[in-house]
């Protein structure tokens, strides 16, 4: 099935070099020569150093006699502070290459560093589209969750503590020289962390799938992306040192993040985005939550694709109606989510009923995300999803 595709045009960004593999972080030093670094700052978060998974990196910077800097001023959903930081200490420390190890966060701090290492000035500067003129500094990405799929994104997100609401830089020069996705920097994440990473992953593939701005190449990445985080994250979830579970999830975040890469999001990042700001809340919890619900009011904008979906998820839709078959997809993500023990009801997470009005107004700032998202919303539609989910 390919819907109309030959009336549109294709555009499919990607990073310049994708390494996917167990222990592959040990061809860290490598990757920086070719691209041209000599001096690395690593860009990474306080939680990554403890967990000593920069340790791998580490050691093949020295044995590869690269020099190194680590930064590990990250913060979660992180403030353009962190970035502005990050970027006056790669000009102080001389270096000529940025190396972003970490969840998400440290990605796209790590992307916005390199973008003010060649552009000045401070990152919400240039919030909004195809604002930077200068290609950025080097830069590699290595996950260590496997979720954000940031490390093959053209996007990063990061907080405006002074308007208290996310804001986004895309650019293709965000896009990174080389990507090494190593699922054994993954083993040690404890199961809520797996699954709400792998539940992020799972809404990028859904919501790049349903997209207007689906592609004949987003839906390979997403269809193979569903398959797989389906299959596998209960395991990853259930035995983290499981190193195939982890291998497969690894390889899902990153398909997703290629497909929505280039497919975009939908409702779903629009309305979590605001519990994520309001209650400092995951990013991948606050999809997860409001996944389904977004999902059961979407159905009607494109049934096909959710009865797809059910498939994807194992679903057999033989002889139910198409609506019916749409329904399961709503139906098998709810399973997945009892499996992982996520709650997909804002009440169980403690948050008043009387905050619902201020999240609408949170949600209403997200309506660039509507666009794409296949069936309209109003401010009425947005308040009902957000009740349905309380
Ligand atoms: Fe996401």
């Amino acid at each position: 099935m390919s819907e109309n595709y030959q009336s549109k045009t294709h555009v499919f960004y990607s990073p310049t070099k994708i390494i996917v593999g167990v222990n592959t972080a040990s061809q860290v030093a490598q990757e920086v020569r070719q691209f041209g670094g000599h001096r690395v700052l690593i860009v990474t978060d306080p939680g990554v150093v403890a967990a000593d998974l920069i340790a791998p990196v580490e050691s093949s910077l020295k044995a590869g006699n690269v020099a190194y800097v680590i930064y590990d001023g990250v913060e979660p959903e992180p403030p353009s502070r962190v970035i502005d930081r990050g970027a006056e200490m790669f000009q102080a420390e001389g270096c000529d290459l940025v190396l972003g190890v970490g969840g998400g966060s440290s990605l796209d701090v790590a992307k916005g560093i390199s973008l003010l290492a060649t552009n000045k000035g401070k990152i919400l500067d240039y919030c909004g589209v195809d604002r930077l003129p200068k290609n950025g500094a080097p830069m590699i990405l290595m996950p260590t969750t496997a979720g954000t799929g940031s490390e093959v994104t053209r996007v990063l997100v990061l907080t405006d503590e002074e308007q208290n609401t996310k804001n986004v830089v895309f650019t293709p020069y965000a896009l990174a020289n080389a990507a090494i996705v190593d699922p054994l920097l993954t083993l040690s994440m404890p199961p809520s962390v797996t699954a709400d990473t792998g539940m992020d992953a799972m809404v990028h593939a859904i919501e790049t799938y349903v997209s207007m701005n689906a592609t004949e190449f987003s839906d390979i990445l997403a269809e193979r992306a569903m398959e797989l985080i389906a299959d596998y994250l209960p395991t990853a979830w259930a035995k983290g040192s499981n190193t195939d579970a982890r291998y497969h999830m690894s390889l899902a975040a990153t398909l997703a993040g290629m497909a929505f890469g280039s497919g975009g999001l939908g409702a779903v990042h629009a309305l979590a985005y605001p519990l994520g700001t309001e209650y400092h809340m995951t990013h991948g919890r606050t999809n997860a939550i409001m996944l389904p619900h977004v999902m059961r009011y979407n159905i009607p904008g494109s049934p096909e694709r959710y009865a797809r979906i059910a498939e994807f998820m194992g679903k057999d839709t033989e002889g139910y109606s198409l609506m019916e078959a749409a329904e399961m997809a709503v139906e098998a993500i709810r399973e997945l989510l009892d499996t992982i023990e996520v709650s997909c009801q804002m009440q169980d997470y403690g948050i008043p009923e009387d905050d619902l009005p201020a999240l609408v107004d949170g949600g209403m700032k997200q309506a660039r995300l509507f666009v794409p998202n296949p069936r309209d919303l109003t401010r009425e539609d947005v308040d009902s999803i957000y009740r349905e989910a309380y």
